[in-house]
């Protein structure tokens, strides 16, 4: 491809370092896509003959046909993708393939390629989001009455329910499908035109070419549009923060099903045995999910430190870009799937998580707001009569609500029956303003689901089932 100015060939080893096309032969249906828009334009812009660019088209058409069949053979003597596509397109049409190449390098060409890759991969993140939203979201509505410790400091707090706790996530998740839209409409600017770095004198159309691959507008800087790798490294923060949403929510799991919470029971098919311990039932898939999120934000990790010293305008480094991104969508993809997989088939024990609730004195603050509101007591001195009930409760080893009235008259004379209204869990629950306490409609998520991705709603339980990796990105 750029033989014409050297003697030989180069070193097996130069070869080795410089081919790319074990990882980016990932992108060969946007490499063949983007290649067709480009020509069309050419042809349409009169750059080439219309013959030329009906010849390049159809052979496109042949080689997409080739590798949807049976993928890409890796030819070592070829560097990268752009020209495996180059080559075949060669032997199949003759010289005229030469011609795809005109106003064009392989610099705007591999920014498209991996820009029209990651935009894809943000709409399937967006569908795997929304999938766990939808399963969060019933299991929320099933057990938006189900009492359970809400902890700080993991030590019991106050009651809360579980679909409030699991609606927690639900918010979590809504602002990374956000940071995915975001990102998303930042990146959809075509470099196509950009060339190597300055621009080409054919009088092309970029906004031709970038309408045809759906992009909003041609990026307003050659030199930006070649070098700029921000578009994957909004994927990787978002994918990062997605990520550790998910190794929360893992972590809450494992505690969860731990033997001493048992909380929740993780069905056969998404638990792991133990080779040695037959009485195992392990949450291998909570941790994995947790483990990944390490591995994804070492990916983002990896990237922004490849670009941080980078001049303009490209430079080989960029093509180091890809394989962090790849490995972050796998994982997260991978690990939106695992989770939808494992709250959809949790089994909660409400009885012990209600028991759990009932254990920790977690009604106390429901006594001292009760003497603030009922008897006028000040917050400050509520809180110290509160702790005396506790002592009391706890050394008697019962709960506040199983306090005499006598014991509690003898702490604080102003306490009378009405107090008992307020010292059971569900009560304290019920007190709670509706803003925090009940579910709100996932409204937002439908109003900012990136353009082309499936709605969320109307939910139904089991159709949030793993869909099969789309080819695109797999
Ligand atoms: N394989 C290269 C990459 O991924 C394509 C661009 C090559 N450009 C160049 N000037 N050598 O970055």
């Amino acid at each position: 491809m750029w033989g014409g100015r050297f003697a030989g060939a180069p070193a097996a080893i130069m070869a080795e370092i410089n081919s790319s096309i074990a990882v980016d032969k990932r992108f060969w249906r946007e490499d063949i896509a983007a290649s067709r828009a480009h020509v069309a334009m050419l042809g349409t812009q009169g750059i080439i003959s219309a013959a030329d660019a009906e010849a390049i088209r159809s052979g496109l058409d042949r080689i997409e046909a080739e590798y949807a069949a049976q993928g890409v053979t890796e030819d070592p003597a070829l560097e990268d993708i752009h020209m495996h596509v180059e080559h075949r397109l060669t032997e199949l049409i003759g010289p005229a393939a030469g011609r795809l190449h005109t106003a064009r390098s392989r610099n705007d060409q591999v920014a498209t390629d991996f820009r029209l890759w990651v935009r894809r991969a943000v709409d399937e993140i967006g569908n795997a989001l929304a999938d766990l939203q939808r399963v969060l979201v019933i299991r929320a509505e099933e057990h938006a009455a189900s009492v359970m410790p809400g902890f700080t400091h993991l030590q019991s707090a106050q009651p809360v329910t579980l679909g409030h706790h699991l609606m927690a996530y639900y918010e979590m998740l809504r602002r990374d499908g956000r940071r995915f839209a975001d990102a998303r409409a930042r990146m959809n600017e075509s470099p196509l035109g950009a060339a190597a770095l300055a621009g080409t004198g054919f009088p092309i159309d970029r906004h031709a070419a970038a309408a045809a691959l759906g992009f909003d507008r041609p990026a307003a800087n050659s030199l930006d549009a070649v070098s700029d790798r921000d578009f994957a490294l909004d994927f990787l923060m978002a994918a990062t923060q997605c990520s550790l949403h998910l190794s929360r929510l893992a972590e809450e799991i494992v505690i969860w099903a731990s033997q001493p919470f048992g909380f929740v029971a993780l069905p056969d098919d998404y638990s792991t045995g133990s080779s040695i311990m037959p009485q195992k039932r392990n949450p291998d898939a909570a941790e994995l999910v947790r483990g990944h999120s390490g591995r994804i934000s070492g990916a983002m990790l990896s990237l922004l430190v490849t670009l941080k010293g980078l001049p303009l305008a490209y430079s080989k480094d960029l093509q180091d870009d890809k394989p962090p991104v790849f490995e972050a969508y796998d994982l997260l993809i991978l690990s939106l799937r695992a989770m939808t997989g494992m709250i959809e088939a949790a089994r909660f024990d409400t009885g012990r998580m209600r028991a759990a609730a009932e254990a920790g004195f977690a009604t106390a603050t429901d006594l001292a707001d009760w003497l603030v509101r009922e008897a006028g007591v000040p917050f400050r001195e509520a809180h110290h009569i509160t702790g005396r009930a506790v002592k009391l409760a706890e050394s008697s080893g019962v709960q506040l609500a199983e306090l005499p009235l006598d014991g509690l008259r003898q702490i604080d004379a102003r306490i009378d029956e009405r107090v008992y209204d307020v010292l059971s869990v569900d009560a304290s629950v019920a007190s709670r303003t509706p803003a925090t306490a009940a579910l709100r409609p996932p409204t937002c998520w439908r109003r900012s689901r990136p353009p082309g991705t499936r709605s969320v709603f109307p939910a139904k339980r089991g159709s949030a089932r793993p869909r099969p990796i789309s080819a695109a990105c797999a």
